[in-house]
């Protein structure tokens, strides 16, 4: 074949998703199409992601939206080369439900399986909405994950940074909640900071100054609480002052955090002539003061700023199928009946 066309499957957290993505020969990748079913409305009244709702919502979601994703690209399971699906890391649940199904398809429609590492998804992302080449940075914050990963290639990741206690999407979801906010947190926060004065409060920033490059927000939280308390009971204006200055702090923990982050890849990649980029991925991505910051230091240190369509940076199959896509080319091995799903892999 000259293309290679699969079929994706997302069932990790709260989103369902399904899509089919074609690889053509020069390397190109096309999403044909990329359905997904947030399941917000199911979890919002409980203030965060409920495992048991979340794995039933997937059963009942999943099948039509595979049949969906097909229709929409336009092809029938025989014109499909492979299924790809995220066996890990997430929820248990969830995952058990989409390996499930891309195992049953995979086997009536006797095509190759492809297990999917979720954060591989996220990594690789980039190479098909921008078509960057190895090596990059990239950093994933989500409400599960903060991590600044290396990446080399397909299959080739090191993480150089990682949170030590709350992901920074839990942090905006976790000071949402202390101030009335609604789920998710993220979007509310930002919305309330924009009228708010970021310098009343002068809250931490964990970890500024130091070399290793791991992150840390739960103190934050903390000091959230502490404001929030002293001030009690909060006006609208105290809210907004609490929000704008909270995202003042991370916004400068990212910056010192990134920053190193920045120049470890500049000397360690000094001897060769490689492009120099930075992708972010993950819901907290969305943040637009949060991109700000790092497109500013982007350009301050010479590197490429590339931040996916929010579609495509929160969780969705097209990102599971391309990285199925990648691994195929890169002829690494399919998987077998056997496989399991891992809620933890690293
Ligand atoms: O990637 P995502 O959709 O799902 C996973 O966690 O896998 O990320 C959701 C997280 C939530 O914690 C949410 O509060 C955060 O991303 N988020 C934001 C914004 N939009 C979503 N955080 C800050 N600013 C936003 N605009
Ligand atoms: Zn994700």
């Amino acid at each position: 074949a000259t293309f290679l066309r699969i079929l994706g499957i997302e069932t990790s957290c709260d989103e369902t998703a399904a899509s089919v993505v074609v690889r053509h020969e020069d390397g190109r990748g096309e999403i044909l199409s990329d359905v997904v079913f947030s399941q917000l409305d199911e979890h919002s009244a409980y203030g965060g992601v409920v495992p048991e709702i979340a794995a039933r919502a997937h059963v009942e979601a999943l099948d039509g939206l595979i049949e969906e994703a097909l229709a929409r690209a336009n092809v029938s399971l025989d014109e499909i080369d492979a299924v790809a699906a995220t066996s890990g890391p997430g929820l248990i649940g969830g995952l058990i439900v989409g390996l499930m199904t891309a195992k049953a398809i995979a086997r009536a429609a006797g095509k190759p399986l492809m297990a999917i590492n979720h954060l591989e998804g996220h990594a690789l992302t980039a190479r098909l909405t921008d078509g960057l080449s190895f090596p990059y940075l990239m950093l994933l914050v989500s409400g599960g994950h903060t991590q600044l990963v290396l990446v080399r290639g397909v299959g080739e990741y090191e993480r150089w940074g990682t949170t030590i206690d709350d992901a920074l999407g839990e942090a905006f979801d976790k000071t949402a909640k202390l101030l009335g906010l609604p789920y998710p947190g993220g979007p509310a926060v930002e919305k309330a900071a924009l009228k708010g004065n970021p310098d009343r409060f002068s809250l931490p920033r964990p970890l500024v100054g130091e070399a290793r490059l791991d992150f840390s927000f739960s103190g934050l939280k903390t000091a959230v609480r502490q404001a929030a308390t002293e001030i009690a009971p909060l006006s609208e204006q105290d809210i907004a002052d609490i929000c704008a200055s909270f995202q003042k702090a991370v916004s400068r923990t990212l910056r010192d955090r990134i920053g190193r982050g920045l120049a470890r890849f500049k000397q360690e990649f000094a001897h060769l002539d490689v492009d120099r980029a930075l992708v972010v991925a993950g819901g907290v991505a969305a943040n637009q003061e949060i991109r700000r910051t790092l497109q500013a230091l982007c350009i301050e240190n010479g590197f490429r700023f590339i931040a996916p369509p929010p579609r495509l940076c929160t969780d969705n199959a097209a990102m599971i199928a391309w990285a199925g896509l990648e691994r195929m080319a890169e002829d690494l091995p399919t998987d077998g009946m056997d496989v399991a799903p891992r809620s933890r892999w690293p």
